[in-house]
């Protein structure tokens, strides 16, 4: 296990139980489910309500809330706790239209009057640790991170991650790091740093240039969860994590997820192998995990 403090960022359709189960046994720190909507979670939506499911094995795991709501928010992080929750997450960056139409994600980074009422909110629900995941802010004129992590800081918010791009930036460009330090240097709750961060060496210069607590890494950990590992892994090795992991998500998810999650895991698991690009088309063709099974160990 490394010494720095690495997080599996949030994902949706991505981080469910089994990857973050296996990003754990690789070395992750505390993990963090995929952004659960309050309000479909408060009216037990099915597809909602599997969202929240974990593995015993993961935790600490803090689950995290999408919303606008004060109230609904309150009310689905008190259903989560209620759950098991290890700690409630608020989505502050989720730049997808039609979530910031409805003034949630990252459209709260414009909506401090809001923000504000949802933190002291969620602070009287919330009995752990409350803490939020910010952007940079909404467009590269309004990058106010650190007065969003000021008020939440004043209003008993516990961590903070920072993704400094701003909304209309979404995944393009470098991720500014100097704004996470802006973010540190404004509060004194721990800061979370994250944004294009691939290795042990990436994230120790995000921690050296920023001097945030702890990284999270998203996209680097993608078909390479053992990037928590911070050490070279031998192929042998790689290939047992893959099959725990596929083996994970046929034993807990059901039949349906489990395939779309098996071909989109095994697709990521087979990028840079030679031959990658020919056969991904044959695992988002197969039928049956068998299938999905022959094309990549195939390719392996
Ligand atoms: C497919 C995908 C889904 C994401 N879903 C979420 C989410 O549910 N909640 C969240 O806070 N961030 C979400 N993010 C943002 C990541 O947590 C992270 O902030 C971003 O990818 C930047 O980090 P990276 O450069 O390490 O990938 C998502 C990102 C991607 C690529």
């Amino acid at each position: 296990m490394s010494a720095l403090d690495l997080r599996l960022a949030p994902m949706a359709g991505v981080t469910n139980a089994p990857f973050r189960l296996v990003a754990r046994e690789c070395g992750a720190g505390r993990l963090t489910s995929e952004e659960i909507d309050a309000r479909a979670l408060v009216h037990d939506n099915a597809r909602t309500l599997a969202l929240a499911a974990y593995l015993p094995e993961e935790r600490p795991l803090a689950m995290q809330l999408l919303g606008e709501d004060p109230d609904l928010l309150a009310e689905a992080a008190r259903r989560l706790e209620a759950a098991g929750a290890d700690g409630i997450d608020l989505n502050m960056g989720c730049p997808v239209a039609k979530i910031v139409a409805k003034g949630q994600g990252a459209a709260l980074m414009r909506d401090p009057l809001r923000a504000g009422v949802i933190f002291r909110t969620l602070r009287k629900a919330v009995a752990g640790p409350l803490t939020i995941k910010i952007r940079g802010g909404w467009d590269d004129r309004s990058v106010n991170a650190p007065e969003i992590a000021r008020l939440a800081e004043s209003e008993g918010v516990d961590g903070i991650t920072v993704h400094p791009r701003t909304r209309s930036q979404q995944y393009t460009g470098r991720a500014p790091w100097d704004v996470i330090a802006e973010v540190v240097a404004a509060v004194r709750v721990p800061v979370t740093g994250n944004g294009d961060v691939e290795s042990h060496a990436d994230a120790a210069a995000m921690i050296a240039a920023t001097g945030c607590a702890a990284v999270m890494i998203g996209r680097g950990a993608l078909g390479r969860p053992w990037v928590f590992r911070g050490v070279e892994v031998a192929r042998d090795e790689r290939a047992a994590v893959i099959r725990r992991h596929a083996a994970l998500i046929e034993a807990h998810l059901a039949e349906r997820p489990a395939l779309v999650q098996l071909k989109k895991h095994l697709a990521w698991y087979s990028d840079g192998l030679p031959f990658a690009a020919r056969a991904r088309p044959a695992i988002f063709a197969a039928r049956t995990p068998t299938e999905v099974y022959e094309v990549f160990w195939r390719l392996w």
